[in-house]
């Protein structure tokens, strides 16, 4: 609907559609073009562009992102003098076309990556005994190899313990477009997290059903994209959620984290054979709090030593193939401060000896060739 009718401003009009279609929406991360999120653009003589945006939903968290990248991308198209954008929301059919663009006709939610093909590799992060370091070494993995360029997401999978979204630094909450949830984003990082869904810090009590159902909306309701590497930062133990995890993505591999101590490798070990039971592989061991760098240089094992090598080796026999120890990571009061104000020590200091061993570990899992990784741990005759 262009004012004037001759060829001129036409093309004006065109090259500002063009503009748009370089404008990604800040969640789903697709032109807004393709969304069906331009509801018309218009170029009045004096060169002022009018475009009209439909927000997916009302009270949009990103409606002031979206406004200022269509504004930046429309003024540098020549001809242009000034930018006027008008915010609409989408109709609930326009959500529902938006919907099946996206997520294909099935009304019944259905997790990328256990389907056959996927090319996401999926690590659970797990360990037997609590406060051994899952978090922070999930946090620091995704982290790291979102740095690296890498499409990444965490889950986390913690339910009662939910602590990414902060060592992640984000407060920030989903937002929902018909049945898909738009994860937050954190250095550049996809997270979900129980408590982004409760208020504050109330605690969540669940009963095994319910986190079964929880796990299975986050994998499946949330809009994750072509991710190359999914994370589940998973309750310590040997619970209901390892479980449920395995059922619902089956080809994920597990990742087991101790510390050096023999109990907690011991504990770690059971939290590793469950996926003899469970038929998933073994990506390695992490061994956290390795140790003590002091001042003179020489190593405080504060926690023992040769846990990690434990746990590896034990699992290497039980399971008949090799569990690499995939790194040790240094105690570091530097790692715990970064976790607490939300930017991972592999960002905020990446040269420090634990960011160094986060990183090594993080491109170790990132390089591994998918289907390589560890063994396949079939039990059944077939298996072998
Ligand atoms: N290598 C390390 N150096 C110093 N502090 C660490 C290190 N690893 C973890 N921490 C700190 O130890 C505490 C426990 O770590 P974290 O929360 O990552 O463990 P977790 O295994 O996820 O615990 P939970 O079982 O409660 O979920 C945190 O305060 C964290 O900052
Ligand atoms: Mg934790």
């Amino acid at each position: 609907m262009s004012v004037m009718g001759n060829t001129g401003s036409q093309t004006v009009e065109q090259a500002v559609r063009a503009a748009l279609a370089k404008v990604d929406d800040p969640e789903i991360r697709k032109p807004i073009t393709e969304l069906g999120m331009v509801k018309g653009v218009t170029v009045s003589a004096d060169g002022v562009a009018h475009v009209a945006v439909y927000l997916t939903v009302a009270g949009c968290p990103m409606r002031d992102t979206i406004t200022s990248r269509v504004t930046e991308a429309v003024s540098a198209v020549a001809g242009i003098r000034e930018v006027d954008v008008e915010l609409d929301v989408m109709s609930d059919e326009q959500r529902t076309e938006l919907r099946r663009s996206l997520r294909g006709d099935s009304e019944e939610p259905v997790i990328p990556f256990a389907q056959p093909g996927s090319l996401t590799r999926v690590y659970c992060v797990a360990s037997g005994k609590g406060g051994v370091g899952k978090s922070s070494v999930t946090v620091n993995l995704a982290a790291a190899m979102a740095a690296k360029g890498l499409s990444v997401g965490v889950v986390d999978a913690d339910i009662y313990g939910h602590s990414v979204p902060r060592m992640l630094g984000t407060e920030a909450r989903p937002t929902k477009v018909e049945n898909m949830i738009m994860p937050p984003q954190a250095h550049g990082v996809k997270v979900i997290s129980i408590g982004m869904f409760v208020e504050g810090n109330t605690p969540v009590v669940w009963r095994g059903p319910m986190l079964h159902r929880a796990l299975q909306q986050f994998l499946a309701d949330v809009f994750w994209g072509d991710l190359d590497i999914l994370l589940l930062d998973l309750p310590p133990g040997t619970g209901d959620i390892a479980i449920s995890t395995a059922q619902l993505i089956p080809n994920a591999e597990l990742l087991v984290v101790t510390t050096p101590q023999q109990a907690a490798a011991e504990v770690a070990e059971r939290a590793g054979s469950i996926a003899m039971q469970t038929k998933q592989r073994l990506a390695g061991v992490v061994e956290n709090m390795s140790w003590m760098e002091l001042p003179d240089g020489t190593r405080m094992e504060v926690f023992g030593s040769g846990g990690g090598a434990t746990v590896a080796d034990s699992l290497s026999r039980t399971l008949g193939a090799p569990v690499p120890l995939l790194g040790q990571i240094p105690l570091e009061p530097r790692l715990r401060e970064c976790g607490d104000s939300g930017t991972p020590i592999v960002l905020a200091d990446p040269d420090s000896p634990a960011g160094t061993a986060l990183r090594d570990v993080a491109d170790k899992l990132a390089t591994r060739a998918r289907g390589l990784a560890g063994m396949s741990l079939g039990i059944s005759p077939a298996g072998r």
